[in-house]
């Protein structure tokens, strides 16, 4: 069998100074390469500590993130980092991104990163795809949220990650655009064997995934 991608064991997260705001509490998942998972869950039920966690974007109190038979808690920096930003793409929740880039400067971020800036190709495509061709040149400022949502999601795709973290990527979009997103994820995770875990509330992202999971008092459940 296959190594799992991502490997979640026992994870922990509390928040509060004496620790006393439990949110997820002994927490597991296995992604194996290629699979999609959804994750549905109450607002406030830790979906997107779950994904900060995952990448490695946060530290949990207890409990281990496996990427690739690696922890990255045992990496030290600049390969923790630099590991991150080859092997993850993350659509954040509130899009993070960067005020004084351009657009294009914006989705051009991981390519830099991975010193892959000549796959200009590759922008292009993805833009393209989501209809943000013509904002290359502006400011995330003179964006719609809508708009923001795709840069994110062009930035999260552009240097071809093996694993997709999307934290509800289609909440800020209306359905037109939101359909051209999930059959975007349908191509890219079929044809380049791309890992996703997608937070969402929308039953057609959902049904894209191979599985479903609820995130409920802390853990995973399949119902
Ligand atoms: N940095 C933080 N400090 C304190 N509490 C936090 C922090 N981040 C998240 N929380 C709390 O953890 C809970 C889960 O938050 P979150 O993961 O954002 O939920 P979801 O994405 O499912 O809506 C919420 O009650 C939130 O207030
Ligand atoms: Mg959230």
């Amino acid at each position: 069998m296959s190594e799992s991608v991502l490997s979640i064991r026992g994870l922990q997260r509390t928040f509060g100074s004496a620790h006393d705001v439990q949110v997820l509490e002994d927490l597991n998942l296995d992604l194996h390469p290629g699979e999609r998972v959804a994750v549905m869950g109450a607002s406030g039920s830790g979906k997107t500590t779950l994904l900060h966690l995952a990448a490695g974007m946060d530290t949990p109190d207890a409990g281990e993130v496996l990427i690739d038979g690696k922890t990255l808690s045992t990496l030290r920096e600049p390969e923790r980092s630099r590991f991150r930003a080859r092997y993850i793409g993350l659509v954040f929740q509130d899009f993070n991104l960067i005020d004084s880039l351009t657009v294009r400067e914006n989705i051009e971020l991981p390519l830099w990163l991975n010193g892959l800036s000549h796959e200009t190709d590759r922008i292009g495509e993805l833009t393209d795809e989501l209809g943000i061709s013509a904002l290359l040149e502006r400011l995330p400022e003179k964006l719609s949220g809508g708009e923001k949502q795709r840069v994110a999601i062009a930035r999260a795709l552009v240097h071809r990650p093996a694993l997709l973290l999307a934290d509800e990527p289609t909440g800020s979009l209306d359905q037109n655009t939101a359909d051209s997103v999930l059959k975007l994820f349908d191509r890219v995770t079929r044809q380049q064997n791309v890992t996703l875990l997608m937070v969402t509330h929308n039953d057609e992202a959902a049904a894209l995934c191979d599985r479903t999971l609820h995130l409920r008092h802390g853990r995973l459940s399949e119902s």
